[in-house]
């Protein structure tokens, strides 16, 4: 069956009981949150399961083009919100929905969850057409579990400054990412379930092992490995 009941979005509904294969990674720049994505997938190797990492905006080579032109060449808000839809549509008929189809797991470094925080929250982009855009592009279809890391907009800004040149959104003022911050929170509270918090402001070993405990406990409580 389609998506949605409808022939729209052309994805397969997911299914019912739902195992945790696609993990998304959330959090603004300076976050951390790829320092983590290795060591989640050396732990779901350990288990036996393929394993496919991969980003957004990208994961494509399509996709990957323009992921240049949105981290790099000026834009409006409607423009950047329809070339990260249209960016993750190649990626998630492509990549994702395969690798779903073969019973890998899927570790995204972010997702929808990204625009709505980006677009939405720091550009102020119109919520409403972002659902309608998310519902266009992958209907149904969303993350197992968000891990999202969250850390205040300063200490985010400090670790970038230290680390390298900034891109278009890397670039902007605390304001702009206090208004991501409260995005992601606005994404949570309507999805309680399928985010789990980490608390990225504490060292990086910390936030590690919050990682791989939380995987743990949520893997366990979809029955184990499946
Ligand atoms: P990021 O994932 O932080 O990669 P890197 O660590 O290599 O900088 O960078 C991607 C940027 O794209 C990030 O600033 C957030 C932005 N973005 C959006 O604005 N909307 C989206 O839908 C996505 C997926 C990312």
């Amino acid at each position: 069956m389609l998506c949605g009941g409808t022939r729209k979005c052309l994805l397969p509904d997911p299914s019912p009981r739902t195992p945790i294969l696609f993990i998304t990674l959330e959090g603004i720049d300076g976050a951390g949150k790829s320092t983590h994505l290795n060591s989640l997938a050396h732990w779901w190797r350990d288990q036996g399961r393929e394993v496919v990492l991969t980003r957004e905006p990208g994961g494509t080579p399509l996709a990957e083009r323009l992921r240049d032109l949105v981290l790099h060449e000026p834009m409006d808000a409607l423009t950047e919100s329809l070339l990260v839809f249209a960016a993750r549509r190649e990626h998630v008929l492509q990549v994702i929905e395969p690798a779903l189809a073969r019973g890998a797991v899927v570790l995204c470094d972010r997702f929808s969850d990204a625009s709505f925080a980006y677009q939405g929250g720091g550009r102020g982009f119109d919520w409403g057409v972002l659902l309608q855009l998310e519902q266009w592009v992958h209907g149904q279809r969303q993350p197992d579990l968000t891990l999202w890391f969250d850390v205040p907009p300063e200490v985010a800004q400090a670790r970038r400054a230290a680390v390298r040149q900034p891109d278009r959104f890397e670039a902007q003022d605390a304001d702009f990412f206090h208004r991501v911050r409260a995005a992601y929170e606005r994404r949570r509270a309507a999805d309680p379930a399928r985010f789990e918090r980490i608390d990225a402001h504490a060292a990086p070993e910390l936030v590690g092992q919050q990682v791989l405990s939380v995987m743990a406990a949520r893997a366990a409580a979809a029955g184990g490995c499946p």
